[in-house]
């Protein structure tokens, strides 16, 4: 089988973060979120994927991943001129695909369980597709299945009365019968090429869709709420290590994680679950819980929780951060206010009070 991560669109919900690169490569526990879905493809033995590229930064994608050795893939880069919706840019795929069963996978979704087991029952079943259906509390903003003893009759995008609450994960495994599909779609009222409505075409011409239900963590992170919820959950089951040095001053508790050359000092704080890079400074700082700081950061008397800070930033003063979200090589400075502030900062950010 193949694999196809969707690494375009047009991030609106993300900006400022996605004024300087796509949002799937936006850090979760320090890592792009993108590389979790190609992790969780070679971990189902498919190596051979497809990326689809766009817009903005698209040149840091394949500075990131280049020819995929690294990260035990081949990888070969496809170019979508527009993000004209998650269809069109499977259509492009088509000559990469050839005959074979493939995976998608949105690059901005976020599945804690492996995909091992769906991709084995696919490789057997006659199915012309399989999708994985997660519970949600907000079923008008998913594309939702309907499921009638077991079976998906309908398949509808952001239904007004939904008449399940099972979303459509971000994660299809198809048959190369999905680019005839899309070849006779009609653009949406978004005027995007939308694969709920290849996948409705399916079941309406008589091909069997099946499905398996998501019970772990599933997360489509479009939103900045949706990505500091991911990053505290994929810190909470991140193994604990420990590379740098701290002061006998220096408390710490929970899940830990820091790298290589980072200094922890002056009675710096440590609450995990949190996750620290390398060649950072903490001095005289409250860190956490549930934050991820990127390399070669430096934080000093702040305290922070609930935040990703990328790396290269500086952050220096005597208040709180909370609920933030902080793009590489920013600067808050501060002095005398200890008030809780909440940032959402794009790269390069300077911020001085
Ligand atoms: P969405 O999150 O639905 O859309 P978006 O990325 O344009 O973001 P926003 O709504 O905030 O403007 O896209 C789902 C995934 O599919 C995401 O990983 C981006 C990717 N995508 C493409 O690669 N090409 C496309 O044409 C579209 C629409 C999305």
């Amino acid at each position: 089988m193949k694999g196809i991560i969707l690494h375009g669109g047009h991030g609106t919900r993300l900006r400022p973060l996605t004024h300087t690169g796509p949002k799937q490569l936006l850090p979760i526990a320090n890592k792009p979120m993108s590389q979790y879905c190609l992790e969780s493809l070679v971990d189902a033995g498919i190596s051979d994927i497809a990326i689809i590229i766009g817009g903005i930064g698209s040149n840091k994608v394949q500075e990131y991943y280049g020819t995929g050795e690294n990260f035990g893939a081949k990888i070969t880069y496809v170019n979508q001129d527009h993000p004209r919706g998650i269809a069109h840019a499977i259509r492009l795929c088509k000559e990469f695909i050839g005959n074979d069963k493939f995976v998608v996978f949105l690059g901005d979704n976020i599945l804690k369980k492996s995909i091992v087991e769906y991709v084995s029952k696919f490789k057997q079943t006659d199915a012309t597709a399989s999708i994985l259906l997660c519970e949600v509390n907000n079923p008008t903003q998913f594309g939702i299945a309907d499921v009638k003893n077991g079976i998906i009759t309908k398949i509808m995008e952001k239904p007004k009365n939904p008449p399940t609450n099972l979303a459509v994960t971000g994660i299809y495994l198809l048959t190369p019968t999905i680019f005839g599909i899309i070849d006779r779609l009609k653009p949406s009222w978004r005027n995007e090429y939308e694969i709920t409505d290849a996948l409705q075409m399916l079941l309406q011409e008589g091909h069997k869709i099946i499905y398996n239900m998501v019970t772990d963590y599933w997360k489509d992170t479009g939103t900045p709420q949706d990505i500091i919820h991911a990053n505290e959950v994929i810190l909470r089951s991140t193994e604990p290590y420990f590379h740098g040095i701290k002061e006998d001053n220096v408390s710490t508790m929970g899940n830990i994680m820091v790298g290589e050359g980072t200094i922890i000092k002056n009675n710096s704080k440590i609450i995990g679950p949190v996750i620290i890079g390398k060649g950072c400074v903490i001095d005289a700082a409250s860190i956490g819980p549930n934050i991820s700081i990127g390399d070669n950061s430096k934080l000093s008397k702040c305290s922070i929780e609930n935040s990703i800070i990328m790396s290269g930033c500086n952050i220096d003063g005597d208040f709180k951060i909370k609920n933030s979200i902080i793009a590489f090589n920013s600067e808050i400075t501060m002095t005398d206010n200890t008030d809780s502030k909440i940032f959402l900062l794009g790269e390069g950010t300077k911020i001085s009070l």
